[in-house]
């Protein structure tokens, strides 16, 4: 299980100024895919079964980034050490799960929902638990399905290939699967549709999102619908950034200080609705005089 820190107001304050830091950084550095692998990297590791795994950022540990899998992602750790530095109540875990919210948001996709709280672990799972670029169908149901995750979820959540290249020296694999590799939107079903074509790479797993009639029919929903692609990504997104985490409510001071705003503008509707409503009133009083 992913656990959960203590929240109030500052630290909501903190998770503001963090993600503007990160729009900057991402932006500036051009990093938003090695940012959304890490998040995905750092939360993919989930096992609903042993609730052990998941986003809570035990992959800053060279025990876990070691693994063959996370090849490169000490560049986007270290990337993230600079916001950390100004922002040391967040938590790595919120910090790498909001790094990749932002990543997809400064390339052109879909706003995800972003709960903080999570609390940070030092144990890393073992190493295998991410997927094998080399297998296919039945082997992305084990690893998805583990999580915890759908076939919507797999279907969905590989469209993150939009963004981004594999690099030979940390996989053995080469170039990127879209013709804009830092624009977010559907240009990967579009090309996985499309069948080889020059200098762009297709995975035997992503290959394999064409095999299976379940996964084949949201590749070719996506591929034509944007809309429905970014709705359902958003959605899948979130839910693998929270695999084993309750968002913690607010504390109860910050609570109070929450909903004391949210009456002040509620009042301030309703006053606003009745001098609308007595100004029409008196109107109607006036002219039937
Ligand atoms: C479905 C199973 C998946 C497999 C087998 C897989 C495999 C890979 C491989 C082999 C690379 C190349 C790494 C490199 O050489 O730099 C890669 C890159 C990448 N993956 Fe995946 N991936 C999967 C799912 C995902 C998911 C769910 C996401 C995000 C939602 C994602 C996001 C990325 C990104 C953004 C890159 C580019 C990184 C860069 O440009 O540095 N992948 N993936």
């Amino acid at each position: 299980m992913v656990g959960s820190i203590a929240i109030d107001a500052e630290y909501l304050k903190e998770i503001e100024k963090a993600r503007r830091d990160l729009r900057s950084l991402i932006s500036s550095r051009s990093c938003a895919p090695i940012m959304l692998r890490l998040a995905w990297h750092d939360a993919g590791t989930y096992d609903a079964k042993t609730r052990t795994g998941g986003p809570d950022g035990s992959i800053r540990h060279e025990q876990e980034y070691a693994h063959n899998a996370n090849n490169g992602l000490k560049i986007a750790i270290d990337l993230c050490e600079g916001v950390k530095a100004k922002h040391p109540r967040i938590t790595y875990a919120d910090l790498y799960q909001l790094a990749g919210v932002v990543a997809v948001e400064v390339t052109g996709g879909p706003a995800i929902d972003f709960a903080p709280g999570r609390k940070d672990s030092s144990e890393s799972p073992e190493e295998g638990r991410l997927p094998d670029a080399a297998q296919g169908v039945s082997h992305l149901r084990d690893i998805f399905y583990r999580m915890g995750l759908s076939d919507k979820d797999i279907v969905a959540l590989s469209g993150g290939h939009t963004l981004g290249r594999a690099h030979p020296e940390r996989s053995g694999y080469e170039g990127p699967w879209t013709k804009e590799p830092l624009k977010f939107d559907n240009s990967y079903f579009v090309e996985l549709l499309k069948g080889e074509s020059e200098g762009l790479l297709k995975l035997p797993t992503d290959k394999a999102l064409l095999e299976d009639p379940m996964f084949r029919y949201y590749v070719e929903l996506y591929a034509k619908d944007e809309d429905a692609f970014f709705t359902d990504y958003a959605a899948s997104h979130k839910k693998l950034s929270e695999l084993g985490f309750n968002p913690p409510s607010l504390g109860f001071k910050d609570a109070v200080k929450n909903t004391a705003l949210l009456a002040q503008s509620a009042v301030g509707v309703a006053v606003a609705a009745a001098v609308v409503i007595f100004s029409y009133f008196y109107e109607v009083h006036r002219k039937t005089k």
